[in-house]
């Protein structure tokens, strides 16, 4: 180890600002730096593993052999801050401030209501900013590329994409491309001609500031001489734990690898910062020659291109593009097939920081590189103090042999990827979960070359990746297969032994077996069909083409920047011109967002003495706690205390959620303790010290069939009945039975649980501050625990980065844990969940199972329907028997079926508890109900839509609870969304298509929508606002609600504008607390903005009376005077308003009731292309047409229904829970649980907010939080509409299930053809799987 004398001053610039660290941290990452040390806390922690883009900043580099700056984006929470010596970074404080100026692209932004919570709004200015510097006039497809490794959880990104191009000249037309017109105004789509205007303007861009370049803060002059310094020389940097040393000569290198050669070579980190946060490996030394000009070179030959070792694969792919345009196409096959993965390969951060090399050597299973490297004939160039060697890609070194490893002193400095001849054709094929920014499930390299002018095949080569622990090689088959002809016989042989020679074992770690397994082989006929026409193309007279039908096989489907228009109501004209309600307003919030000043719990300025919390969590689902030893955690470093069920004082057990693990755990990932510590780090180490022994207990019980089988229940049964079921059943025609499965989801709100917890000298006071949709059930659960009665408890929540359901009720039960954490050490803790531990505590929307029996005639009437749902809870209550009364509720979604019975259960297994969820089991539910309508339809030979519309609700009519409703609005969405899509001609054009396309489908459907809006039980309807007007004329605006990101400050604002007549400047608002309003429900169930904005009316109007008899005597006299002369007279400035809320009551006795205030409707149509061969799917088109009565705020509501949509679409299709059998969620991050991303929208979306009536809810508007979230099943029944295509080309039976989510495991093999009917099929008595289904 070098000595702690030879430290060195490592030197960086952040923001302009030059940073000087005498003990720079080799461990410490850039994010810690930035949000630890210099708190600047706009950059965000997500997921810290590179997988969501919300810590993006830009690093700017000097080079000074080509003189210029170099901007790159990088994901913060993967940069070493060690690695930073030389280079400039720019975070989005730097980037403009409401204090200063804020940037275009802030700017831009927020008024394009691209901002929803915020949360990752500053990732997705740094990416955007990053594109600008590099190209101030980017195109659209940059835009959209640039945006590829941010998720957003909020916004479904359209606005996003909307705000970037707003940036490029070639966005001419619609709103989507920038101009604020609507493209097709003129046409048929325009509702002009209705009673009222639409209009399709949510922004001015006449707003917007220019962007102008030379503005851009120029690259700090020190920096440069910094770089062009000729006497560079090694520098050390010496943490407390670890050294990172820098050696600046190939020389130095080399003798440093051989001093410490267990020692990694630290380039991009990306592979090294997972291994240390998952592996939990440790390295002493950090060798890091990142800036190495002998790593970093582009060579050629005639035979090909040498690239440097340390070149980003963004510089790879720069290189790679610019040898395609010089070198004749023929040449360049393994360029291009590389490029295409290198566009998809993670996110555009990742492909920045990771280098060639580290990625070569490194050797992940799932390489996308290195299976074409290796089938294109690469070389690695590898030099140590011995030496210089090649290696071969090709061989056992990509396997992972052990005799064929670099030896540790060993460097590889570039790779040499050689250029095709002319007989030999190169491709790379791949799929992943989703498009882009996804480990692939399958990938393959495959390389062919034929006896010159022939088909005989002179050399074959195959590699296929995450099918084993390394990338794998097909040798055998390839070798037997030397000297056939490219044939159908030489395809069956082939597939038949690449099967043979790469088994993939029953129970393989990732699951997916069968899928993987038909995966290699469908590939493989890609590959086949490819050459097939490549050899057409070398000698169309010799080689046949490949039929006509298969040509779409071909290609993946391309990534394309999507667009649309979105129609709302335009405003009165009469309208006063200072009331802003029906008006687009920017959400609140949105300038903060999008320059990082909104502050988050996690932002709060450290408190003195302030503690972190870690937790220990249960690794079993059912056990006795047999021994808890917290005494080698108790010696670790930095600890303060250890936290158990001991040490809570009042109730551990509140309402049946257990705070503390005492005895027994319910559940993996049950909390048992936490370590206090003075630094986060310092908490996890000792944490991980906690001993913990377990004796299991029967029963174990992990899915609904588990549980129905134990008769293991949460709740008793739901039921409504209406007509006679069973003696309908004896007079239909035909009668089909099914099951459905509908697995969980993960909220994945961009910001995790946060909690500060800060203890007051006084009275046992605490302080709270969380992100929460409920503070007074957070006050509930810390009063209980801490025996401290609810007033001395305050809750504050200033905004959550998204909530979805899943901070209702969590974040009581983690500000309990960490309540007790404060009240025992007596100083402040901070307790902020990592994203796999949110993933493991919190849980998520409840798996269903529904079984129906249906009844109907052979015209497609449904005369009888008796379906049953159960609902996997987990280990304790929550809300699971609330969801499941909504489920029975809402479960017959818009159709009336005469003779109707529903049951529903809530199932008690050992997973952790499922909680609320945007549409809370409507979303399950009602896809039950879409699937016997689909199997309905196919029984009677129908469309769907023809099925839907013969039982769709029609007139006023009772719902099967007795509720009287009108369902007007919904025949109106249904109709306009089938016209304006143009449904039947589409259909038709989708089934030309099919017919002409053998592996590529498309699938069309509509799905209506009726969504009830609020809860069954009257009280929970309740608000209350306090709105105070201080002597300046200023108001201060407080109501019971919280703002999540919906918008909800945002309306009330608007609220108050026009209820006190003043400008929405005057209006402030701060925070929600129990302070100011207490007892507060909960924000949730589409209920925000009706119930609070009753109450924020009420305290308005309550003013306004006391204000009316100054005003009459001055009636030309200003706000501020009235104020003043109110104040003058002794008039209370300050009023609560109520509103005490819908009158709703459910008679379960009876199954009757008036349950809910009204209700939205809505219909979507949307279409797909599904690839067969590999189960990928391409959403073409949505059309969202959505009842929104009178829209307060059409840019708010329509987010709310955009961001639904996409959460929806991505729950009902490729997101995807796995749970050991021993029921351990193994998706805990953004690694293996996939959201959508930008590249998952629709290409062409529309919404429409269609106009209509309700007189209950203020303004008569309807909430529109959640029901756009059941519209995104249209893509699961258009998936399953083009699977239906292929089945039926295919000669199968057009009824299969439908499950969810459709994955592309499930389309792929839904898709049965020669393939899967070719793999070979495992009995599951015989292993255990890695992961199973819980539903
Ligand atoms: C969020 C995320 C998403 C990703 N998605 C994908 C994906 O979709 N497809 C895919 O294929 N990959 C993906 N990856 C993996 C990524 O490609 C690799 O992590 C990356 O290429 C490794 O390069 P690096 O420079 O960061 O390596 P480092 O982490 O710096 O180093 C990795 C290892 O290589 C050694 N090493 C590095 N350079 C040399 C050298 N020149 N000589 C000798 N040894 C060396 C080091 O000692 C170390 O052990 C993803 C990674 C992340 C974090
Ligand atoms: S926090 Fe860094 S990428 Fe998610
Ligand atoms: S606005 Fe993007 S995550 Fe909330």
């Amino acid at each position: 180890m070098p000595s702690a004398a030879d430290s060195d001053t490592l030197i960086f610039f952040v923001n302009g600002r030059k940073v000087t660290e005498e003990n720079a941290d080799p461990e410490m990452t850039l994010l810690s730096y930035l949000r630890k040390v210099i708190r600047m806390t706009g950059t965000k922690y997500g997921c810290g593993s590179g997988g969501c883009g919300a810590c993006t900043v830009m690093v700017s580099r000097y080079d000074p052999k080509k003189k210029k700056v170099h901007h790159s984006p990088a994901t913060a929470c993967l940069v070493p801050i060690c690695s930073l010596h030389g280079a400039a970074i720019t975070t989005v404080e730097g980037v403009g401030s409401i204090k200063k100026r804020i940037h275009p692209v802030q700017e831009r932004l927020a008024k394009c209501h691209g901002t929803q919570c915020g949360f990752c709004s500053p990732g997705m200015v740094m990416s955007i900013y990053t594109l600008l510097r590099n190209h101030p006039e980017p195109t659209p497809d940059q835009i959209t590329e640039a945006l590829g490794g941010n998720l957003c959880r909020c916004t479904g990104y359209r606005p996003i994409v909307e705000s970037g191009k707003t940036f490029s000249s070639e966005a001419t037309v619609c709103q989507m491309k920038g101009s604020g017109k609507c493209c097709l105004d003129s046409d048929d789509r325009s509702l002009v001609s209705r009673e009222e205007k639409m209009c399709t303007k949510l922004y001015n861009e006449d707003e917007f500031q220019p962007l102008d370049p030379s503005q851009e803060p120029i690259f700090p002059p020190e920096l440069i001489r910094m770089a062009e310094d000729p006497n560079k020389r090694r520098l050390t940097f010496r943490g407390p734990r670890a050294t990172w040393i820098m050696p600046v000569t190939l020389k130095g290198l080399l003798e440093l690898k051989a001093s410490y050669p267990k020692a990694p070579l630290v380039m991009g980190y990306t592979a090294v910062g997972l291994r240390i946060k998952f592996n939990d490996e440790f390295y002493p030394v950090f060798i890091s020659p990142l800036g190495l000009p002998e790593l970093h070179f582009v060579s050629t030959s005639d035979n090909g291109a040498t690239i440097g070792a340390g070149y980003s694969l963004a510089q790879l792919s720069d290189a790679l593009d610019f040898l395609v345009s010089e070198q004749p196409e023929e040449k360049t096959k393994t360029y291009r097939a590389l490029l295409k993965h290198l566009r998809t390969l993670a996110g555009p951060q990742i492909r920045n920081m990771a280098t060639l090399g580290g990625h070569v050597v490194s050797r992940p299973n799932f390489s996308d590189l290195n299976p074409i490297l290796a089938a294109g004939d690469a070389t690695i160039n590898v030099i140590s103090k011995e030496g210089e060697r090649q290696i071969p890609l090709n061989g056992p070194f990509l396997e992972g042999a052990p005799e064929a490893d670099l030896k540790p002193e060993e460097v590889v400095v570039s790779v040499s990827i050689p250029y095709c001849t002319k007989w030999h054709f190169v491709s790379g094929l791949r799929l992943a979960q989703r498009q882009e920014n996804a480990f692939a499930i399958v990938n393959a390299g495959m390389s062919v070359k034929f006896e010159e002018g022939t088909d005989t095949i002179k050399d074959l080569q195959m590699f296929f990746g995450s099918v084993a622990p390394t990338v794998v090689s097909a040798s055998r088959t390839c070798k037997q297969l030397v000297g056939r002809q490219w044939d159908d016989q030489m395809l069956s042989d082939a597939c038949q032994w690449v099967l043979e020679e790469i088994r993939i074992p029953p129970a393989a770690e990732g699951g997916m077996v069968e899928y993987r397994r038909t995966l290699i082989i469908s590939l493989l006929f890609k590959f086949y069909l490819k050459v097939r026409r490549w050899l057409n193309r070398m000698d169309p007279q010799k080689f046949p083409d490949i039929p006509e039908k298969f040509v779409s096989a071909l290609d993946d489907f391309p990534i394309e920047t999507p667009q649309g228009i979105q129609m709302f109501q335009c405003v009165d004209p009469n309208q006063p011109k200072q009331d802003p309600v029906g008006h687009p307003v920017m959400h609140q919030s949105a300038i903060k967002h999008a320059t990082g000043e909104a502050i988050f719990v996690d932002d709060l300025p450290p408190i003195d003495q302030e503690l972190f919390l870690a937790v220990v969590t249960s690794t079993r689902a059912h056990a006795k706690i047999t021994s808890l030893d917290v005494s080698e955690a108790l010696a670790c470093p930095g600890v303060v205390d250890v936290i158990t069920a001991e040490d809570v004082p009042g109730d551990n057990n509140h309402s049946g959620e257990v705070l503390y693990a005492h005895d027994e755990v319910i559940c993996v990932g049950q909390i048992v303790c936490t370590v206090a510590a003075d630094t986060y780090a310092h908490a996890k180490e000792a944490a991980k010290r906690v001993k913990l022994a377990y004796n299991d207990i029967d029963p174990e019980i992990i899915t609904i069939e588990e549980a129905l089988e134990h008769d293991s229940f949460l709740s008793s049964e739901k039921k409504i009945e209406q007509g006679n079921v069973d003696s309908a059943f004896k007079q239909v025609d035909q009668i089909i039975e099914g099951e459905i499965h509908v697995e969980g989801q993960e909220h994945f709100y961009m910001e995790t649980q946060s909690i500060v917890a800060i203890p007051q000298t006084e009275d046992k006071e605490m302080v709270l501050h969380v992100g929460t949709q409920f503070p007074t059930h957070v006050q509930e659960f810390v009063s209980a625990a801490l025996k401290v009665p609810r007033s001395r408890i305050a809750c504050h929540m200033k905004r959550a980065g998204g909530a979805f359901g899943g901070k209702v009720t969590k974040p009581a039960l983690l500000g309990a844990v960490c309540a007790v954490a404060a009240n025992k050490t007596g100083r402040p803790v901070r307790f902020v969940l990592e994203r796999g531990d949110d993933m493991l505590i919190t849980a998520g929307r409840h798996p269903l199972l529904g079984k129906y029996k249906i009844g109907f005639m052979n015209n497609g009437e449904i005369k009888a329907a008796d379906v049953e749902y159960y609902i996997n809870g987990g280990c304790t209550p929550d809300e699971s028997e609330l969801v499941i009364e909504f489920i029975v509720l809402k479960s017959e979604n818009a159709y009336n079926i005469p003779n109707f019975r529903c049951r529903g259960r809530a199932c008690k297994t050992n997973l952790p508890s499922n909680t609320a969820f945007r549409g809370f089991g409507f979303p399950q539910a009602t896809v039950v109900v879409e699937a016997y309508i689909t199997a309905v339809a196919a029984k009677c030979n129908l469309l769907p839509e023809e099925v839907k519309e013969i039982n769709m609700y029609k007139r006023t009519s009772k719902t099967a609870y007795k509720q009287t409703f009108n369902p007007e609005p919904l025949r109106r969405c249904w109709k306009e969304c089938l016209e304006k899509a143009s449904f039947y001609a589409r259909k038709q054009a989708a089934e030309e298509f099919n017919k002409k396309n053998y592996w590529k489908k498309r699938g069309l459907v509509v799905t209506p929508m009726k969504y009830s809006i609020g809860i069954p039980i009257a009280f929970y309807h309740q608000a209350a606002a306090l709105v105070n007007i201080y002597l300046d004329g200023s108001v201060l605006l407080t109501h019971g609600g919280c703002e999540l990101g919906q918008g909800l400050h945002t309306k009330m604002i608007q609220v108050a504008s026009r209820e006190l007549n003043i400008p929405q400047s005057y209006v402030h608002l701060s925070e929600t607390s129990t302070v100011t309003v207490p007892n507060a429900v909960f924000t949730a169930g589409s209920m925000g903005t009706d119930v609070n904005g009753k109450a924020v009316q009420n305290a308005c109007q309550i003013l306004l009376d006391r204000l009316r008899p100054i005003i009459r005597k001055n009636p030309k006299g200003k706000w501020e005077e009235w104020v003043a002369k109110a104040f003058e007279e002794s008039i209370s400035l300050s009023a609560t308003g109520y509103f005490k809320g819908y009158q709703t009551n459910m008679d379960w006795k009876k199954g009757e009731g008036d349950a809910y205030p009204y209700y939205v409707y809505g219909a979507a149509c949307s279409e797909v292309e599904v690839d067969c061969l590999t189960g990928a799917h391409k959403l073409l088109r949505t059309d969202i047409f959505m009842d929104a009565a009178f829209s307060i705020n059409p840019a708010l509501d329509i987010g709310q229904i955009e961001g639904a949509f996409i959460q929806g679409m991505g729950f009902y299709t490729i997101e995807e829970l796995k749970y050991s059998p021993g029921g351990m969620l193994r998706s805990r991050g953004p690694e293996d649980y996939k959201i959508p991303t930008v590249t998952e929208i629709p290409l062409e979306f529309y919404v429409t907010l269609v106009r209509s009536r309700n007189p209950i809810a203020i303004y008569s508007s309807k909430g529109l939080g959640e029901a756009g979230m059941f519209m995104g099943s249209s893509v699961l029944f258009a998936i399953y509409d083009a699977v239906t295509a292929a089945r039926r080309e295919r000669g199968l039976s057009d009824i299969f299930p439908l499950n969810s989510p459709a994955t592309p495991e499930v389309i792929r093999m839904a898709c049965t053809d020669q393939f899967t009917d070719m793999i070979p099929r495992d009995d599951p008595s015989t292993f255990t799987p890695w992961s199973i289904h819980v539903s």
